[in-house]
């Protein structure tokens, strides 16, 4: 597939000249600001620049964070209660990083959601879909190990818990769990490689989004037909898109102020709304709390991992084919990992030829419930093990692979597609009519 026909970069200064036959950046630069876009992209579009602002948010506040945050088990707790008194608008700071972490997630949901029902994920974009699984997957890691750092309460018992996961892994369990932490126990070693990787991690999430950006500017945008851009020419390539400065920019800050109003209401006044009270207390071995809850990003899959327990059929079969091997934990540990990677998978798994939601009516109903379940999931998994929430769990968690496993490769086979506008241009002009087209 050939990238989409459009006007290149041509240096008409003697300087301009110089630079570019040496170093092409400026034309690399036009070329990723003038990027022929598909004009009818819609709001769910903005998503990926509101993440690309709080990557940037995530990496300035914490850098500034680390000038006065020390990760050392006797003074972490206190440095960050330093930070919250002491230094110079410290507690915004903090909160900023706090709450940016959690509209990271917000806007990575909704991001994922739209490329699932958009399609987005299919050829020939199957490798944005797959580089953004993976920075999902660090998305996760760093969340994990910077929730470690405050070392409160929920701080400690969640690494606990979470690295206790690995320990559940047949043979290598052990190895790798005083791998991960560093010794026999959560302890000053653990926070110690947690902060470094925390530190780390944001600068790999930064190289892989130029990667992404990169694989989707390569095939273009998907947009809400699915329907390809004409590229037969420049000219007819033109009828579909819109360079992306100034009409995406405009549209994309617009879109971006508004979350970023909402952002800082959530910072100035309830900045503690999305975290646990628990972490206020000073992370103490000697006494585990009632009930230990992760961050709400993480509970859809924590739900999937406690869903499976001991008294399930298909655990207590996995037990019996593996002579013991899987055991109920080490099943709930794959079931998590598994939920994630059926859902990177999805490029293979999806049959159908039709690209975007909007053309599949069997689809959309399955979606609509895949979208509850997901809510669902992110409910129950706040809800302690007990009936009805262990049902719940388990039937939400069926239901999230079956979705992709059994239903999307049926779909694909049975259902009747409506039928798509021929190109962009025509849904463009049939949503907004031919005179809100650009005056050339
Ligand atoms: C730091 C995290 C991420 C950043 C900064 C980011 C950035 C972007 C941007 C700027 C776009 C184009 C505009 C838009 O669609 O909003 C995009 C498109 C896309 N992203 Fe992401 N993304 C991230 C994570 C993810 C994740 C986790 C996935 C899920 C696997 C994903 C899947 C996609 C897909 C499939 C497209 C193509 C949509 C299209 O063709 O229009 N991204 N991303």
């Amino acid at each position: 597939m050939s990238g989409i026909p459009h006007d290149h970069y041509e240096p008409n200064s003697k300087a301009t000249k110089w630079v570019e036959s040496r170093l092409p950046v400026i034309g690399l630069l036009y070329d990723t600001l003038m990027i022929p876009t598909p004009k009818n992209l819609n709001w769910w579009w903005i998503w990926g620049i509101v993440l690309a602002f709080c990557l940037a948010l995530q990496i300035v506040t914490g850098i500034v964070l680390v000038m006065h945050y020390t990760p050392h088990v006797d003074l972490a707790f206190a440095s960050i209660e330093h930070i919250m008194r002491d230094v110079n608008g410290g507690h915004m700071l903090r909160y900023m990083h706090m709450n940016g972490a959690s509209l990271f997630f917000f806007a990575v949901y909704i991001h994922i959601f739209r490329g699932l029902y958009y399609g987005s994920y299919k050829a020939p974009r199957e490798i944005t879909w797959i580089v953004g699984m993976i920075i999902y997957l660090l998305m996760m890691a760093t969340g994990f190990m910077g929730y470690v750092l405050p070392w409160g309460q929920m701080s400690f018992w969640g690494a606990t818990v979470i690295t206790g996961l690995f320990g559940a892994i047949p043979y290598v369990g052990d190895t790798l769990q005083t791998f991960l932490l560093g010794g026999p126990a959560v302890d000053n070693a653990t926070l110690n490689r947690f902060f470094s990787l925390h530190y780390l991690l944001p600068f790999v999430i930064a190289a892989l989004v130029i990667v992404h950006i990169w694989a989707f500017h390569t095939t273009g945008n998907n947009n809400p037909t699915g329907v390809d851009v004409r590229r037969g020419s420049k000219e007819e390539a033109k009828k579909d898109t819109l360079p992306f400065w100034p009409y995406f920019v405009i549209k994309d800050l617009v879109g971006l102020a508004i979350v970023v109003t909402i952002f800082f209401a959530v910072v100035g006044f309830m900045p503690n709304y999305l975290g646990h009270p628990d972490n206020y207390i000073e992370a103490n071995p000697l006494a585990t709390p009632a009930h230990i809850v992760p961050e709400w990003y993480f509970l859809p899959f924590y739900a999937i991992l406690r869903a499976f327990t001991a008294d399930v059929w298909v655990v207590m079969l996995a037990n019996w084919i593996t002579g013991g091997i899987v055991d109920a934990k080490f099943f709930g540990v794959l079931a998590m990992f598994g939920a994630i990677i059926v859902m990177a998978l999805v490029p293979w798994l999806d049959t159908s030829r039709v690209r975007s939601g909007r053309f599949r009516p069997m689809f959309r109903v399955w979606y609509l419930v895949l979208v509850i379940d997901f809510l669902v999931l992110m409910w129950v998994g706040a809800q302690e093990a007990k009936f009805p929430y262990d049902w719940i769990s388990l039937i939400a968690s069926a239901y999230w692979f079956a979705y992709f496993l059994v239903i999307l490769p049926i779909l694909g086979v049975v259902e009747k597609p409506t039928t798509p506008p021929a190109t962009i241009e025509d849904d463009f002009n049939a949503h907004y009519g031919k005179s809100a087209e650009p005056a050339e």
